[in-house]
């Protein structure tokens, strides 16, 4: 008989019909009452056996854990908590699970700590918590494609190894062929990449932002969603090795389109997560309810995970300056107070603490800074006709920091090309970056937005180890 999808049977429960559905144990209540949940929703179903008609030693192997097959007919639950259930019929073990062995895992029915979940690697994605992120990472993913393909931008693959460093931060993968041991040297001692596989030095993608500044120049708007990798030694709930990122480019966009368009983007996914996940937002939402109540009522958050959705959807973003962020800072308690680790003046970059501050405390809502000095941001990044600062903005996110970083581009040949020596890039390495100010430049802009950071807003979950299948950071490259 062929099998169904449990969040099918359950969407549109058809009483009366056989049926046949495959999945894990969730519980085995008396060997009568079996809770099965196969991944395609949070909700489980419950298979009723009349224990007199089975033999006794399989019933004995359906245990938590353990992958059966069970047909039975679909009626009208006795029970409460449920509505539907299946009387079962025949019962099938597919796969064992030693039960003494499920009891020193995430599989006890117990409150477990995050760091014990990350050290299974399989069996947190059974855990009611991980199915529900991961479901929702998905149709982030998806939210993405469509938001971007119903407004006829192309989906651009940019490589993943490259010889150039966009952001300029130098916090870069190297991948070599060479013999780490014996390399091929130059007669200065230094290390011959002629003699790579590649016949120069070459890294991990850091952002596929100048290649898609490329594609946008012809196709007129475009985006790129891919693996972003950064050797950036910091331990941080927000920082991964290996992160994704989506980076949207238009043609004849400038700042404030930017903007606009930022804005829509995140406040469309956000609502896609609110309608179409209802059920894993559910779950997640009274999860971080009930963890709240273990904090102290000055750290609880103010609104539920679910509200502050609703709040970013329905809301106005704060947009202002960096200059003017500053002055905020300089007439805030904290600042007065010697409060703030950093330091607040003109020219230096805002530190999370920063942002926070001007996220939950002084404007309670998205916030986008605009115009930062030109010595804190990248080579590309729009002159400003001040001739100090430069067409960047962040947008900042309660309770995640820096959601997006973007910009209007630098059309301009000459003024790129005197950026290009104050940062020391070579014209010989970027000429095809350059090629694209001779032929036809126009103004441009786009932004990154950060995958996980955007899937921890939607599930509330706080380290960003939390929404990433297998995590990559410092230390850390296991399964
Ligand atoms: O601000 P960033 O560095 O911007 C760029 O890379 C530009 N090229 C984007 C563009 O204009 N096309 O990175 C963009 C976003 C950040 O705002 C943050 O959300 C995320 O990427 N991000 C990280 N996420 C997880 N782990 C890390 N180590 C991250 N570094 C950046
Ligand atoms: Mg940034």
């Amino acid at each position: 008989m062929k099998r169904i999808k449990i969040a099918d049977v359950l969407e549109n429960p058809k009483i009366g019909e056989t049926i046949t559905v495959k999945g894990w144990v969730k519980a085995n209540r008396a060997n009568r009452f079996i809770q099965i949940n196969d991944g395609s929703t949070i909700n489980n179903i419950q298979a009723v056996v009349e224990f007199e008609n089975f033999d006794e030693a399989l019933l004995k192997r359906v245990t938590t854990a353990s992958a059966i097959g069970v047909t039975g007919k679909l009626v009208e639950s006795q029970g409460s908590g449920q509505a539907v259930e299946i009387a079962v019929e025949s019962i099938e073990v597919i796969g064992d699970a030693n039960p003494d062995e499920v009891q020193k895992t995430v599989m006890q029915p117990k409150r477990h700590s995050m760091e014990f979940l990350r050290e299974q690697a399989h069996l947190r994605f059974r855990t009611n918590t991980f199915g529900a992120v991961f479901r929702i990472r998905h149709s982030v993913a998806f939210a993405i494609h469509k938001y971007f393909n119903d407004r006829r931008f192309y989906y651009l693959h940019t490589p993943i190894l490259t010889g150039s460093d966009a952001e300029g931060a130098g916090e870069m993968f190297q991948v070599s062929t060479l013999d780490h041991k014996n390399p091929p040297l130059n007669d200065d001692g230094s290390i011959d990449y002629s003699q790579d596989f590649f016949g120069k030095q070459v890294n991990l993608t850091v952002s596929g932002q100048l290649e898609a500044e490329l594609g946008a120049l012809a196709l007129g708007q475009v985006y790129t969603f891919g693996p972003t990798f950064r050797a950036e030694n910091s331990n941080t709930s927000r920082h991964l090795a290996e992160f994704w990122m989506i980076e949207p480019e238009v043609a004849f966009n400038d700042l404030k389109d930017n903007m606009d368009l930022t804005e829509d983007f995140l406040k469309y996914i956000t609502n896609y997560i609110l309608t179409n996940c209802a059920d894993d937002l559910a779950f997640l939402n009274e999860r971080e309810a009930k963890e709240q109540l273990s904090k102290p009522q000055n750290e609880r958050n103010e609104l539920t995970l679910i509200e502050r959705m609703e709040f970013v959807r329905d809301n106005e973003f704060k947009r202002l300056t960096y200059t003017e962020a500053i002055e905020v800072l300089k007439r805030s308690k904290p600042y007065k107070k010697k409060k703030f680790k950093f330091e607040v003046e003109w020219g230096v970059d805002l530190h999370s603490e920063h942002e926070r501050y001007l996220v939950e405390k002084e404007f309670k809502c998205p916030v986008i800074l605009t115009d930062y000095p030109a010595e804190i941001k990248s080579f590309y990044m729009r002159q400003n006709d001040d001739g100090k600062t430069v067409a960047a903005m962040d947008v900042l996110f309660p309770g995640i920091g820096e959601i997006v970083g973007g910009s209007q581009r630098e059309e301009r040949m000459d003024i790129l090309k005197k950026k290009c020596a104050d940062f020391n890039i070579p014209e010989e390495e970027i000429w095809w970056y350059l090629d694209t100010r001779r032929f036809g430049s126009v103004p441009h802009a786009g932004f990154g937005l950060g995958f996980e950071r955007m899937v921890m807003f939607v599930t509330g979950m706080s380290n960003i180890r939390d929404v990433i299948p297998f995590p990559r950071t410092p230390q850390n490259a296991e399964f």
